[in-house]
C-alpha cells in the first residue's frame, strides 16, 4: 500500500503463502502494489461535473475499494442521466453532495512516523544504509530528510516533505519508492514525481 513502507513487503509475502496453500504456484513473476481512493462517506462520486457550465461532463471516481461493484452502478447510473431519466441514486452519489464522516469505518494505519533526530545523528544513520535502500528522519529544527544509497554507492538526500501539500514521505523497501500517505503522491529513489497529485520532485539537498 502506498506510504505503508514498513508492512508492504510482509503484506506481499502473506499474499504468496495464501496463494501458495490454494494453488500450485512455481515463480512469483511480478509484485506491485496499489492505492485505493476513499471518499470521507465512503460511496463513490458519479455524475455530471458540477463545475462544468455546458453540462456535458461526468466523472465517474472514488470507488472506495469497490471498483468492481461501481462499474456496473456507473454504467446504470450515467446512461439513465445521459439519456435524461429519473434515477434514484443521482444525490446518492453527486460529486458536489454534503458528506458525513462515516465513523465506522476502519482505515488502514497510516505510516509510523519516521525516526527524530539531530543532523549529525541522522547523517551517520544515513550512512550505514545499504545499497538500494532508503530512510526518512525528522531532523531537530530542520524539518524531514530523505536519503538514499544507489547500486554504485553513493548517498542522495532529499527534504523529505512531500511537493504536494508537505506531509512527511516514507520509504518503500518493496518497491523502492518514497510515498506519501497523505493523497498517495509517489516518488521515485531519485526522488522524481513518479505519481500524482504531487507535481514536482522531491527537493535535492546537498
Ligand atoms: S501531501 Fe503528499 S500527496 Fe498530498
Amino acid at each position: 500500500m502506498t506510504g505503508d513502507s514498513a508492512d508492504t513487503g510482509r503484506r506481499c509475502e502473506t499474499l504468496e503463502a495464501w496463494t501458495r496453500k490454494r494453488f500450485p504456484a512455481k515463480k512469483v513473476a511480478y509484485r506491485w502494489s496499489g492505492q485505493d481512493f476513499d471518499s470521507k462517506d465512503s460511496l463513490a462520486f458519479i455524475g455530471r461535473n458540477p463545475k462544468d457550465r455546458r453540462k456535458n461532463l461526468f466523472i465517474a471516481t472514488g470507488n472506495s475499494w469497490n471498483g468492481i461493484t461501481y462499474g456496473a452502478i456507473v454504467g446504470m447510473l450515467l446512461s439513465d442521466m445521459i439519456l435524461g431519466k429519473e434515477n434514484e441514486w443521482t444525490r446518492l452519489y453527486y460529486p458536489s453532495r454534503r458528506m458525513v464522516k462515516q465513523s465506522s469505518i476502519s482505515y488502514p494505519e497510516r505510516s509510523p512516523k519516521p525516526q527524530k533526530l539531530g543532523l549529525q545523528g541522522a547523517l551517520q544513520m544515513a550512512e550505514r544504509l545499504s545499497k538500494g535502500q532508503g530512510m526518512v528522519f525528522e531532523i531537530r529544527g530542520k524539518g524531514s530528510m530523505a536519503f538514499y544509497r544507489s547500486e554504485k554507492g553513493s548517498l542522495r538526500s532529499f527534504s523529505a516533505s512531500c511537493t504536494h501539500e508537505g506531509c512527511t514521505v516514507t520509504w518503500n523497501g518493496s518497491e523502492g519508492s518514497f510515498d506519501c500517505s497523505c493523497h498517495g503522491s509517489r516518488f521515485s529513489y531519485r526522488g522524481k514525481v513518479v505519481s500524482s497529485p504531487a507535481n514536482d520532485d522531491l527537493k535535492t539537498v546537498a
